[in-house]
């Protein structure tokens, strides 16, 4: 998935250019590229890799500019290559874009301008955007883009630049993201705000159909009727610093550490202990309609669908309402019945998942209330759904999920309780335990993070193993399939997340000692049940890593390994065990040299299919 970003101001813009580029590098990418506009001529550097790759270029040989656009490449069509890489031009040199996204109908385009006598020389969908432009260049260059949009189909963050309107970024968007920083006399546009934060708070999230007009004097948005719009202008409080590593090895690591603060901050001002409840009214959606709800489907990807799995549990021994999860990749294919009773929650730390947001979209089409629950202010997920319920985890800038998950926990217990105290399945006593119990979650999670030397050593033992085994029941099945995730995604080796029960029906074949087991086995209703899976797995002699409450020693006497975490409230053991989890694999990835922050193949945020 591609980053776009352009900058028109009064700093040089290269080094911007640069710098932003670098606060992309974790949306995943092969090849980056840049272009600046000087005494009405674009000049283009672009490199195949990494974007230290194109630093060292322009070192060796520098470019200079007044503004200009820059590009990081995940390949889509066209393998990865210099000559593929963004910023495109059209024939004459003169027009420049970079795009973020799919032009599903860009060979019909390429013939047809072909036949006009255009010469391209990639084979990326994203060039045709420039040679359009070209075709229908005549006056400024908003109107060209304006024409150009208009043939488009598919999905698109672009910008572009022409030194036949000179000082002017023209930006378009239908359904990748694009944001629009405005600065003192400078102004910005990017895929996502990190790359803005540096230059100012006030951001413009650009919805579908948007043009954003972008001088040194300001910025101007059109619909692609041309008409002129007002823009909600976003004050942003995330600050630079929360992006920077701040003295750890990876960013995955620091967001780890963060995660504490994460569930202070998502429950700041949502909870009251003198009555017992808790205040969503921000959310959007009035209390008399949650009342109401009489199920609820939980739709998501990936890490967030595991949340939503872990909501499931909380909503249902919380409030006692039904509740469905299910993949956004499935739903919204699917012939699905929804009744105008239910509560749809889609779950999206980026709110820009394509599946996630066209599941919501296809939702929506049927009628019922929908909350969004996303930890990007604006984002399009956010905005499209009729409510939102923010985590506050901040920019989460590793790939693999980590401080996201937990506030999306975090969000769910919200959730969860409120749904009990509106729908009065919960009195008041049952609801202030709770809160009390999760008021105390935060310092629980300290106390495993003041000491992870054990699980840094123990991880060392495992660098070389190829496949693991995560086994978890009742909350902690979503733990383990979470923490099999974490393993997978940054270290590469093949791990799987099972429910308990089911090792009998097949993966108790696979037991042997090259296939080691993680056991999630906090003392609750199911411990006894965990025990037998441990005596089934021991008698088969795999080998047997358990993470349980403090002290256990049951436990210990059973297995080979214990990853000790401090009892909590059985219902939200996951805020506990999955730190282990999540620092088991950071280890583990670390320790055999793996890209932890920018895994291979991976996206921070999949905004295509
Ligand atoms: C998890 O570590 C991955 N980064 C991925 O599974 C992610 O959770 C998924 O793509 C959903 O992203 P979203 O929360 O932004 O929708």
């Amino acid at each position: 998935m591609c980053g776009i970003i352009g900058y028109v101001g009064k700093k040089k813009p290269i080094p911007v250019l640069i710098e932003g580029l670098k606060q992309l590098e974790y949306r995943g990418y092969d090849s980056a590229g840049i272009a600046v506009v000087l005494n009405e001529e674009v000049r283009i550097r672009r490199v195949k890799g990494k974007i230290a790759l194109l630093e060292k270029s322009l070192e060796d040989s520098p470019l200079d500019g007044l503004y200009g656009l820059g590009h990081t490449r995940w390949a889509t069509h066209g393998r990865p290559s210099e000559e593929n890489a963004h910023p495109h031009r059209d024939c004459t040199g003169t027009i420049v874009v970079v795009h973020n996204g799919i032009i599903e109908n860009y060979l019909d385009i390429k013939e047809s301008l072909k036949k006009k006598g255009h010469q391209f020389k990639t084979e990326t969908d994203s060039e045709v955007i420039a040679h359009l432009v070209e075709e229908y260049f005549e006056g400024t260059l908003e109107n060209a883009v304006l024409k150009a949009v208009k043939e488009l189909e598919g999905a698109y963050a672009v910008a572009v630049i022409s030194t036949k309107d000179p000082q002017k970024i023209v930006a378009a968007k239908i359904g990748p993201p694009a944001v629009v920083g405005l600065g003192e006399e400078e102004f910005l546009v990017s895929s996502d705000i990190n790359p803005l934060l540096k230059y100012t708070q006030n951001i413009v999230f650009l919805e579908d159909r948007d043009i954003a007009v972008i001088t040194p004097a300001g910025v101007q948005f059109l619909d692609f009727g041309g008409r002129k719009l007002q823009k909600k202008i976003d004050h942003i409080t995330w600050n630079p610093m929360m992006i920077e590593k701040r003295g750890y090895k990876h960013f995955m690591l620091k967001e780890i550490f963060e995660q504490p603060q994460v569930v202070r901050d998502t429950l700041q001002g949502r909870l009251s202990l003198d009555s017992a409840n808790v205040c969503l009214s921000e959310i959007g959606i009035p209390d008399e309609i949650l009342s109401d709800t009489g199920r609820v489907v939980i739709i998501a990807c990936g890490t967030s669908y595991h949340a939503g799995l872990v909501g499931k549990y909380f909503i249902e021994a919380m409030a006692g309402v039904p509740v469905d999860l299910e993949f956004a990749s499935e739903y919204r294919y699917r012939d699905f019945i929804l009744d105008e009773k239910a509560l749809v929650v889609v779950i999206s730390q980026s709110g820009e998942t394509a599946d996630t947001l066209a599941a919501l979209r296809a939702v929506k089409e049927k009628g019922p209330q929908t909350l969004a629950v996303c930890n990007v202010v604006s984002s399009s997920i956010a905005r499209e759904a009729a409510g939102v319920l923010y985590t506050h985890a901040g920019p989460e800038i590793g790939v693999a999920a980590t401080k996201t998950f937990i506030a999306q926990l975090t969000a769910m217990a919200l959730l969860g309780l409120h749904l009990a105290q509106v729908k009065g399945t919960a009195g008041n006593k049952e609801r202030l335990r709770l809160i009390e119990e999760l008021l105390r979650i935060p310092h629980r999670m300290e106390h495993i993070l003041h000491d992870v030397q054990k699980i840094e050593k123990l991880a060392a033992r495992f660098v070389s193993f190829n496949h693991f085994l995560y086994l978890g029941r009742w909350v902690s099945y979503p733990a383990a399939l979470e923490g099999a995730l974490k393993l997978k995604e940054i270290s590469y080796i093949h791990a799987e997340g099972y429910p308990g029960g089911e090792m009998k029906h097949g993966p108790i074949a696979l037991i042997d000692d090259k296939m080691p087991t993680m056991v999630i086995i906090p003392k609750d209703r199911v411990y006894d049940k965990m025990l037998s899976n441990i005596s089934e797995i021991k008698t088969r002699i795999g080998y047997i890593v358990a993470v349980a409450f403090d002290n256990d020693e049951t436990i210990a006497s059973r297995v080979d390994e214990v990853l000790p975490v401090p009892p909590v409230d059985p219902l939200f053991s996951p805020f506990v065990t999955i730190l282990p989890l999540q620092l088991f694999a950071y280890y583990i990835a670390a320790i055999r040299g793996a890209d932890v922050d920018q895994p291979r193949n991976l996206a921070k945020s999949v905004t295509v299919e």
